[in-house]
């Protein structure tokens, strides 16, 4: 039985009620960010906050200085600064699988070896030890002295993972995109054969990489697509006479091209792959949270160490602001805060992330599993139900790619959908159209969205631009809907370490809030064990006659019509 404290209801804290009470307070005066921005010439200056090259501004959130108070009252009083706490000194706060959790132990500078010990380990001296084979075994990569089988220097890496094994990759490698100056890489997930099929094509074997990431490797699409890239590159080597049909052979081949990323180290060495080209990591660091662990190893290799250790620092500057900052002035807390407002409040069912950046296009993807498979939960670390709703919809895409697709619901629908606007100052791709520079035609977007969805516009503008009665209110737009701006100077390493350790606090703090182990993620295991059950029942009757009347049918359907 775990020893954690079990978690306070929010909704018993007099800040929760007190909350309620504001909220319909605000209601009955008219909730008016417009008005608001005109009584307090101080709220953006008092609503924005610099940390780690990110500048933020919470002003136009329907928030007031009463509900800030409140919202720190009701973190202080379900405890998140002793949970953060507990967090950062390694207790098992993922009481479910009794674990510690310690991601921030992944990006302590080596100076700090020896400041958390967990079970008797030294964190910080394993994440350096593995670091350390990580960059000396990239740097052999990058700089030709690695030779595939044949002797070749490798030009592709290909990625194989899953969830946490493969987004946090995917989504870095593509915001990186402009630092790239090693191996190219390609990062196959599903366990459909057209991913696999797509990214092996017009790869040459004798010069690829192949990387194997799995928490577990007992994960059916990773071991599953693992198996067909060994077939594919021991097959193509043979067809180009590269190397012999032998066993031994086999074996050369796969410790030339195969490495390995998990924590069950025997597993890898089962599979084939030499445990010297296996880096691990440990049990209390989830999938979700493990980009900056041996996950990260494909971004070494595509940009290097230097490019790695600052992404690293990244995520230890808003670690360190987490760890320290009064709640009052503590932006991930602050955000995770406002999401719960919203959430809990004022019934919020999704919370949209817009970054105004091409190459972040993948991060709402990121943080769909580090969001939803951390909070999507009704039941607390103490295994008891939740009392209030839990777990948004995060969702979202680059803009201005959104702007001409679900932006309408944002600004006229009939929910309210709290945003988030990602943007920078400077671009690595500075153009100009005639004499207008295309950047800042792109950030007029990202500032006038926030303005639109904060102030909206009255019938009587409406009016005013001649618009026939009817139809005014179709044009009329309410504004108060809330945003929360984030401006960074460039999306750099570091940055991009910051935004992913932000939103990783932020799922904490609204975690905390509501009870949740958000490190534990029981809800995908049913799907998987069924999974391996329906399998046998594609050829086999007595498989499927164990089967419910849909899922027979839908079977009869793919036996009658498989080609
Ligand atoms: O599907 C759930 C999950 O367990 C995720 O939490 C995890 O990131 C993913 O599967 C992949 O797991 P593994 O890294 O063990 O292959």
């Amino acid at each position: 039985m775990s020893t954690i404290k079990a978690p306070v209801d929010p909704t018993t804290c007099p800040a929760w009620k007190a909350l309620a009470e504001h909220k319909e307070a605000l209601e009955e005066a008219g909730i008016s960010l417009k008005d608001w921005f005109a009584a307090d010439p101080d709220r953006v200056g008092k609503l924005s906050f610099d940390v780690a090259d990110l500048h933020f501004d919470f002003s136009k959130n329907l928030v007031t200085d009463e509900t800030i108070a409140l919202l720190v009252q009701l973190a202080r009083e379900v405890g998140i600064e002793e949970r953060r706490d507990a967090m950062y000194a390694g207790e098992h706060i993922n009481t479910t699988e009794n674990r510690a959790v310690l991601h921030t132990a992944l990006r302590r500078p080596k100076n700090e070896v020896g400041t958390v010990m967990v079970d008797g380990q030294d964190c910080v001296a394993d994440v350096h030890t593995v670091l350390d084979r990580m960059y000396d075994f990239a740097e052999r990569v990058r700089s030709g002295a690695w030779r595939g089988v044949t002797g070749h220097a490798i030009k592709n890496v290909v990625s194989i993972g899953i969830g946490g094994s493969d987004l946090g990759p995917v989504m870095v490698y593509e915001s990186l995109r402009p630092y790239l100056d090693g191996p190219a890489c390609r990062f196959v997930s599903n366990i459909d054969p057209n991913d696999m099929a797509e990214k092996l094509r017009g790869l040459d074997p004798e010069t690829t990489l192949v990387i194997v990431v799995s928490k577990t490797f007992t994960t059916l699409e990773t071991i599953t697509n693992a198996r067909e890239a060994r077939t594919w590159l021991l097959d193509t080597l043979r067809e180009q006479g590269a190397i012999n049909n032998t066993p031994e052979a086999a074996a050369d081949a796969v410790a030339h091209h195969f490495v390995a990323v998990s924590t069950n180290l025997e597993l890898v060495a089962d599979f084939g792959i030499d445990p010297e080209n296996a880096f691990g990591f440990w049990n209390w660091v989830g999938g979700r949270y493990s980009v900056d662990s041996a996950v990260g190893l494909s971004l070494i290799l595509a940009f290097g160490r230097e490019k790695f250790e600052q992404f690293l620092a990244g995520f230890h500057a808003i670690d360190e602001h987490f760890a320290s900052a009064p709640l009052e002035k503590n932006v991930p807390a602050l955000m995770g805060l406002m999401n719960v407002w919203y959430v809990n409040f004022f019934d919020a069912e999704s919370h949209a992330v817009l970054p105004y950046c091409q190459y972040l296009h993948r991060f709402p993807a990121y943080l769909q599993q580090l969001t939803m498979e951390s909070n999507g939960k009704g039941t607390r670390w103490d295994g008891t139900p939740v009392t209030t709703k839990t777990g948004e919809i995060f969702w979202g895409e680059a803009g201005t790619n959104g702007q001409h697709a679900f932006y309408q619901l944002i600004h006229q629908g009939t929910r309210m959908i709290p945003a988030d606007f990602i943007a920078f100052v400077n671009t690595p791709n500075p153009t100009k159209d005639g004499d207008q520079d295309v950047h800042e035609v792109f950030l007029a977007n990202y500032l006038a969205q926030t303005k639109a969805l904060a102030f909206g516009k009255t019938a009587d503008e409406v009016r005013a631009e001649g618009t026939a009665e009817w139809m005014v209110p179709a044009r009329v737009f309410e504004g108060n809907r809330p945003t929360t701006s984030i401006f960074g100077k460039a999306l750099t390493p570091f940055t991009l370490g910051a935004l992913i350790a932000l939103y990783e606090h932020i799922t904490f703090v609204e975690g905390t809030v509501w009870g949740l182990d958000s490190f534990d993620q029981w809800g995908v295991e049913l799907g998987k064990q069924l999974a391996k059950q329906i399998v046998p029942a594609f050829d086999d009757d007595d498989a499927l006659a164990k089967q419910d009347a849909s899922t027979k049918a839908l079977m009869a359907f793919y036996r009658a019509n498989r080609a």
